[in-house]
């Protein structure tokens, strides 16, 4: 099969990494790709806001498997598009991937088809929300900006001035632009969280090694919130906890789904919080989660490219997911800078040292004259996997201290 990866980040590399093992494959493409990526796959000059551009390239290249990484994408419709043209894809509609691009959309969706997850309003403008904020007596409140903000649109708020502070941000500052159009206001939920990731052909769904993320900047979850500073998978869940996840979160997703017509083949990433109460669902991706998803696929035993195919075939029930019983570790390298402002154009050295066994993807960088240098946020992930945690620390940790740049960052307790 011809496969076009569209995306360009340690994600895509991972994806690209994973399917190039597949004896199905015949050649792979990605747009925009990277540096890196090329390495592994054919990396056209089409933009990945260029929907017609990656239309025409797929049919002319004959590809039969269209894999979308990102969100970005999904939301605008990306996928509807390429399936108008005949094309199959991996990836959910854009009606689905408002389960991700609109926070009402998605809570009402899990109200309509009783997931559970916290008790939400809705605010439509800023007068409204004071007045709302004015009459709550229970503090932390949550305010959500409604629409996609990469990460940053979630303000724990511990009292009645923060929570003012959040809807004259979202709605009257616009920090997020027309994201803040509207706000829901949550209940606050108290628990770890992970990370549920399954595969999803409209019908059916297959889970994925559960990971957990490690969304803040610096050790022992201080700093800002990020796109994720590490992860590890598996994740191992009581039994109680297992079943409420599968009955009660992915069942029902592809039930609902299914009786509201909303067309969803892809990943269906559910972000869950283990509550003294029981699993709570605080968010849907509809993607691989980034950068889960580069310590997930190190575990998978399966062809990845088999089972999406079975995903855009509607064959995914019967499928098996068999996994090592092992477990990784993926520390994110970031730049300077990031979250808010990164350095870029730092050369990186030491990428060669990394041992065989240690797994480099690159999400945020460029080659010049042959050198990789830091073109992003998130630079690399730097994934391990050894038969327990530990062995996997030590292992991605010390493949790290090798490689190096300028204002370089990372978390030291990934997995702790
Ligand atoms: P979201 O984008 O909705 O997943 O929110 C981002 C992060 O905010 C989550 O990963 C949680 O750490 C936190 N968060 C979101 N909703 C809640 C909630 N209801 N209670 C406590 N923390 C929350
Ligand atoms: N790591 C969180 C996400 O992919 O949204």
């Amino acid at each position: 099969m011809n496969v076009l990866i569209i995306g360009s980040g340690g994600r895509e590399h991972a994806l690209a990494w994973k399917l190039k093992k597949s004896p199905l494959l015949k050649q792979l493409h990605a747009i925009p790709g990277s540096a890196a990526i090329s390495e592994l796959a054919v990396c056209p000059a089409v933009a990945q806001a260029d929907f017609e551009g990656i239309r025409k390239y797929a049919v002319e290249n004959k590809i039969d498997l269209v894999v979308i990484g990102p969100e970005e994408p999904l939301a605008g419709g990306l996928s509807d598009r390429l399936t108008a043209a005949g094309l199959r894809v991996f990836g959910p509609s854009q009606k689905g991937a408002m389960l991700e691009a609109s926070k009402q959309f998605a809570k009402e969706f899990m109200r309509r088809h009783q997931l559970p997850t916290a008790d939400f309003q809705i605010l439509y403008d800023a007068d409204a929300a004071r007045e709302k904020i004015r009459d709550n007596k229970k503090y932390p409140v949550v305010i959500k900006a409604d629409g996609l903000a990469a990460g940053k649109g979630v303000r724990i708020c511990h009292d009645e001035a923060q929570a003012l502070e959040a809807v004259a941000d979202f709605m009257e500052k616009r920090i997020f632009g027309f994201s803040g159009s509207k706000v829901l206001m949550e209940e606050f939920l108290t628990g770890k969280e992970i990370s549920v990731m399954a595969l999803v052909d409209g019908g059916s769904y297959l889970l994925l090694p559960v990971s957990r993320d490690h969304k803040r900047l610096r050790d022992n979850d201080a700093g800002p919130n990020t796109g994720g500073m590490g992860a590890i998978a598996p994740v191992e869940l009581a039994a109680a906890a297992m079943e409420t996840v599968k009955n009660e979160v992915l069942q029902r997703f592809v039930d609902g789904v299914k009786k509201d017509r909303i067309p969803f083949c892809g990943v269906i990433y559910a972000g869950l919080m283990l509550t003294p109460e029981g699993p709570r669902l605080l968010e849907f991706n509809v993607r691989f989660g980034d950068p889960e998803t580069q310590a997930l696929l190190p575990l998978v035993e399966e062809d990845l490219l088999e089972l999406l195919q079975a995903c855009v075939n509607g064959k995914l029930s019967g499928q098996k997911m068999e996994t090592l019983k092992e477990t990784c570790v993926t520390v994110v390298l970031s730049a300077k800078g990031y979250p808010e402002n990164p350095e870029k154009g730092k050369e990186i050295s030491g990428l060669d040292a990394a041992p065989a066994d240690v797994l480099v993807f690159h999400a945020g960088t460029r080659k010049e004259a042959g050198k990789f240098l830091t073109g992003g946020g998130r630079i690399l992930s730097v994934t391990a996997r050894a038969a327990t945690l530990e062995e996997a620390r030590k292992k991605v940790y010390s493949a790290i201290e090798k490689i190096t740049f300028e204002g370089m960052h990372y978390r030291r307790d990934i997995g702790l």
